[in-house]
């Protein structure tokens, strides 16, 4: 896609995309390589970080350097951004997308399950969040971008887990850009609705319910990936200067409808 930014506008800039490996936020990672970024993409898997991160490279001409590791383990995160900082020399942009999700009934999802997905989506973003400033961003300033969902705006039943950890994860957002703003830190949010081709919407969107979920949004589709991509190259580049502790929405105004279309699920 022809992007309507220029080309160079994140150039300088060093990021450090937690899911970067696949989905929205390896369209992400495009993103800002395409606009000038180095990159370090993060993930548990790292056969699939090193296909993603030369995939990359050689479509963007840029640099993407794959780390391993877990959000959930604070002295993984450490050694990731430690890797990301001595290939590229700083650090500016963090993205926290890690998250996991899958649909259960609150009476069937076991203590662990609840709890798993907190731990990776919530208290990931915080240890990522929380690295990141110890390592870089308290001495030099940035943005982090944290990756949230409308799920919470209404009640989303069979995703308790996922609603209460979203949830969570805009409260940290908040809460952050507060205290971190006096040191040139921006903490912003995208809260996507449903986005075709990606692993969320195959896991939560049961075949045949997606045309009448896109019934119930007003501009009558899914979003892209692209789409979110392009919202978080705002959000990092200088664009996006005043904007701090807001979790923008981008859905397509699912949510000005109620949770009624998510419900579906
Ligand atoms: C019920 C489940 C379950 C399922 C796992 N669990 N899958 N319970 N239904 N489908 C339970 C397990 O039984 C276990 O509890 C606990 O969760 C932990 O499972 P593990 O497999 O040990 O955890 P882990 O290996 O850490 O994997 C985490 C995961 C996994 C979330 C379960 O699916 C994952 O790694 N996902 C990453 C990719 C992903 O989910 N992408 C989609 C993001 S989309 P017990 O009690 O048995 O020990 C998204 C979209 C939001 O966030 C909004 C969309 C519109
Ligand atoms: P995805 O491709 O499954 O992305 C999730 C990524 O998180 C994967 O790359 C996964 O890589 C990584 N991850 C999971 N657990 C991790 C852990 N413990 N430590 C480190 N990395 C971990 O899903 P997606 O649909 O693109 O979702 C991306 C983000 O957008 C998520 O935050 C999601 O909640 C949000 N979102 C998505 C939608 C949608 O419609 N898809 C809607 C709203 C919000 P590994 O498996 O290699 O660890």
């Amino acid at each position: 896609m022809k992007s309507v930014f220029r080309d160079d506008c994140l150039a300088g800039r060093v990021a450090f995309i937690t899911g970067g490996g696949s989905g929205i936020c390896k369209g992400i990672a495009r993103a800002f390589l395409a606009h000038g970024a180095k990159v370090a993409i993060a993930g548990r898997k790292q056969e699939r970080l090193d296909a993603t991160a030369k995939e990359l490279a050689d479509e963007t001409s840029g640099e993407c350097l794959p780390v391993a590791a877990d959000v959930r383990e604070p002295k993984a995160i450490e050694a990731a951004l430690d890797a990301c900082i001595e290939r590229f020399g700083k650090l500016d942009l963090v993205v926290n997308g890690a998250a996991g999700n899958f649909l259960a009934p609150a009476a069937q999802l076991s203590y662990n399950g609840f709890r798993t997905v907190l731990e990776i989506d919530s208290m990931g973003t915080y240890n990522v969040c929380r690295a990141s400033f110890d390592k870089a961003l308290q001495a030099g300033g940035g943005v982090i971008i944290n990756i949230s969902a409308t799920l919470h705006h209404g009640a989303t039943p069979l995703q308790t887990h996922a609603s209460a950890a979203k949830a969570a994860v805009d409260s940290i957002t908040r809460s952050l850009a507060a205290e971190w703003g006096g040191l040139g830190i921006r903490v912003v949010g995208i809260a996507p609705g449903p986005i075709g081709d990606t692993e969320g919407v195959s896991r939560l969107v049961p075949a045949g319910v997606r045309e009448k979920m896109e019934k119930g949004i007003p501009l009558g589709r899914f979003g892209t990936i692209d789409e979110i991509a392009n919202v978080a190259v705002f959000l990092a580049s200088d664009a996006g200067s005043l904007v701090t502790g807001e979790t923008v929405i981008a859905d397509g105004g699912q949510c000005l409808l109620g949770s009624g279309s998510m419900g579906l699920m």
